[in-house]
């Protein structure tokens, strides 16, 4: 086998991925959002560009840059801006990466103007927002699909029920409980669960080492 071939795994593949958090419009000056960094969504595309793949990075408001030519950044603002940009993609693609913390809830109306502090008390409507991954998840054909699973409690029957639930490939269970882990910080301790249940636990490490498990794993199971 030609060397350089082996190490692009990915070559031609297309791979889209969401990062980050999202943004929901208040009023035009305040919006309700998370404290995602978009770090671990980045390190993905980041991995995954460099096994050849050619990459759509869909991303909320973020610090993170990148710059590599098989990397296209689509920024976005709201839960609704990323379900329209991940749907324009999604039937060109062979896997979908949807790493993003996706606001839950949004206003369920934007007020106009700037909302004037003249009560005491101030309530919020909110709805439900689309569910991106499980809406793709019920139209995919060809498509790995790969979801993220945030979870404090009953971690694993949680992650797996998402697994099942959203028509996915492989979910990546995210733990609060580990110190180091989590959203903000540089590194990550995650277990993968695949669709025939094999469960993989890892020890905390690197978000780009995180990223690179990752895109091992899916480039064994594509060609499986
Ligand atoms: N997700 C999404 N669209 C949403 C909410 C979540 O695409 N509106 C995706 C996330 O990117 C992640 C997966 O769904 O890949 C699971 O997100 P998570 O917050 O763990 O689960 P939820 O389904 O939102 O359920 P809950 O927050 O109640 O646990
Ligand atoms: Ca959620």
């Amino acid at each position: 086998e030609n060397d350089v071939l082996a190490k692009l795994p990915l070559k031609n593949k297309k791979i889209l991925i969401t990062a980050g958090p999202t943004y929901e419009a208040i009023d035009p000056v305040r919006f309700i959002g998370n404290h995602s960094s978009g770090k671990m969504g980045f390190e993905i595309a980041k991995a995954a560009a460099q096994l050849g793949a050619e990459v759509i990075l869909i991303s909320g408001p973020t610090n993170q840059t990148v710059s590599h030519s098989l990397i296209t950044v689509i920024p976005v603002t709201s839960a609704e801006d990323m379900y329209h940009a991940v749907h324009n993609h999604f039937s060109n693609c062979d896997v979908a990466i949807l790493s993003a913390a996706v606001a839950d809830y949004k206003p369920k109306e934007v007020a106009p103007q700037k909302i004037k502090k003249n009560s005491s008390t101030l309530s919020l409507e909110l709805e439900k927002t689309k569910d991106i991954l499980a809406s793709i998840g019920a139209i995919k054909t060809h498509q790995f699909l790969v979801g993220f699973a945030l979870e404090t409690n009953n971690e694993l029957e949680n992650a797996k029920d998402k697994l099942k639930r959203k028509n996915l490939n492989l979910i990546v269970l995210n733990s609060l409980n580990d110190a180091g882990a989590g959203f903000k910080s540089d590194t990550n301790k995650v277990t993968f669960i695949d669709a025939n249940n094999v469960v993989t636990e890892f020890q905390l490490k690197s978000k780009a080492d995180v990223a690179k498990d990752l895109l091992n794993k899916i480039t064994e199971q594509i060609n499986a």
